[in-house]
């Protein structure tokens, strides 16, 4: 019988953005995710009294989390992956000062995960920034937003030092290339040399995060996010493989710079090829160095490139528009589904950092029916998560080195790329719909059960 390590981590993962709602309360300011209430694509949209957006109240988690989080620990879950809203923290961005209801907050929530031996996962920021850093500074095209991230970092570090001790810098850092507002708090019309430098900016942030991490609380770890888009050439023309390459290259950058410290040649020659010319400071290039410890990343699905433009017209559905594969099959919303480039994925990230990883995200976006019983069979779910745990085992008897896996959404909650509730990824479903009916009353799908069993066993209920 094959099992998962002792140690391994199970659980799930959230966003304080999709999850908590309280959009203003104890003093919150408004973060860009506030002003898109339509989602990381969607527009932006300046807030005024009475508004309402389907994430100001989301699925209240912040005053519901004891209730959820009694939930997760019936499960058995080891760990629960959450992101503090830096707004909550600093509402403006650039006070000197904290707010200390919103420190409050996060103190009671680790509190409740202790009593239930659930071990935190901490995003410093998953989606979101003060809306404040934006309007007055330009976001993080504007090198002041470094300080301001790094006294948030140092802010949460010394306060939840004892309770908090595996950390995340930047949720999906990649994906500010495809969603620049939601990644780096430029408007979409920014030029690709305004996105690096932004880019650029928050990957400091990002080393200097693990720098003051490591400084405060030595005995934790805080490891780097990536969305882990992986490429494949849809032919075995070598036009095409190198292309999948570049692709690749597009989001391994980010994991380049923060594993080993240093820009890849790749990117100095596509600098130089745009005729992109970056201001990094020899102070940048030093902080840099500051490595992660481990390597995170979120996993749904992968996709093809070729150098064909007429195969090239077909890129669509998918959040990073890539070839459909014709060998998979695609969710409701386009995602294709593919657990064995799971496998793949975790030994090509093993080859190329020989550093610990962790799936933070993984799940299946689907439409869930409530029957009359009030009973939800949510089968395609288990078949999902169920075939990709089963890829996440092979790659551990493969040697790859795991610290455990937390699926994305283990309560249904707003989706992020279009800001809807019907899209569910949950264990347990919540009454609430697109329009923002509903009691918001949680229920235990099917797979609840099921994914008790998977952990309960340490993995040995999962079928091949
Ligand atoms: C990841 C994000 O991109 O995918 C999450 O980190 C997001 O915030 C998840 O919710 C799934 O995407 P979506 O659009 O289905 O919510």
């Amino acid at each position: 019988m094959k099992t998962f390590p002792e140690n391994f981590l199970w659980g799930g993962a959230l966003a304080a953005n999709q999850v908590e709602g309280a959009y203003l309360a104890d003093g919150k300011g408004l973060s860009t995710s506030d002003v898109q209430p339509k989602g990381v694509f969607g527009e932006v949209v300046e807030r005024v009294a009475g508004d309402s957006g389907i994430k100001d109240v989301a699925i209240d988690f912040y005053h519901r989390y004891p209730q959820d989080i009694e939930l997760f620990a019936e499960m058995g879950f080891s760990c629960l992956r959450v992101s503090i809203a830096w707004t909550r923290i600093f509402p403006q961005g650039d006070e000197q000062q904290p707010n200390d209801a919103g420190l409050a907050f996060y103190d009671r929530l680790f509190d409740e995960l202790a009593s239930h031996h659930i071990t935190p996962l901490v995003t410093l920021s998953h989606y979101e920034m003060p809306w404040g850093l934006v309007k007055q500074y330009g976001g993080w095209g504007n090198r002041k937003v470094i300080s301001c991230f790094e006294r948030y970092a140092r802010t949460v570090f010394n306060r939840y030092q004892h309770k908090v001790k595996l950390w995340l810098t930047f949720n999906e850092i990649n994906m500010s290339l495809h969603a620049p507002m939601t990644g780096v708090g430029l408007p979409e019309t920014s030029s690709k040399a305004q996105v690096y430098q932004a880019i650029h900016h928050q990957l400091v942030a990002s080393a200097l995060a693990v720098k003051a991490c490591h400084e405060i609380i030595p005995d934790a770890k805080i490891g780097n996010m990536l969305l882990g888009g992986l490429v494949y050439p849809l032919t075995c023309k070598p036009e095409d493989v190198f292309r999948a390459l570049q692709e690749n290259h597009s989001w391994q950058f980010f994991g380049d710079v923060q594993c080993r410290g240093v820009y890849p040649g790749y990117m100095r020659r596509l600098f130089r090829d745009k005729g992109i010319e970056l201001d990094i400071t020899p102070e940048d290039l030093e902080a840099l160095k500051s490595t992660v410890d481990f390597v995170s990343f979120s996993y749904y699905m992968t996709g093809c490139v070729t150098t064909d433009e007429e195969h090239n017209k077909q890129a669509r559905g998918n959040i990073l528009s890539m070839v459909p594969n014709p060998h998979l099959a695609s969710s409701e919303w386009g995602w294709q589904i593919d657990p064995i480039g799971l496998r793949t994925l975790l030994n090509e990230l093993w080859d190329r950092y020989q550093k610990p990883l962790f799936i933070v995200e993984n799940g299946l976006g689907a439409k869930d029916h409530v029957n009359a019983d009030g009973s939800i069979q949510d089968d395609y779910r288990i078949s999902y998560l169920n075939d990709h745990l089963v890829q996440v085992r092979e790659a551990i008897e493969d040697g790859v080195e795991m610290m455990g896996y937390t699926c994305w959404g283990p309560i249904d909650l707003v989706s992020a790329s279009k800001a809807e509730l019907s899209k569910r990824y949950g264990f347990i479903y919540v009454d609430r719909d697109d329009n923002g009916n509903g009691t918001l009353n949680r229920s235990r799908k099917k797979s609840f059960y099921w994914y008790k069993e998977v952990i309960a066993s340490k993995g040995a209920t999962l079928k091949e």
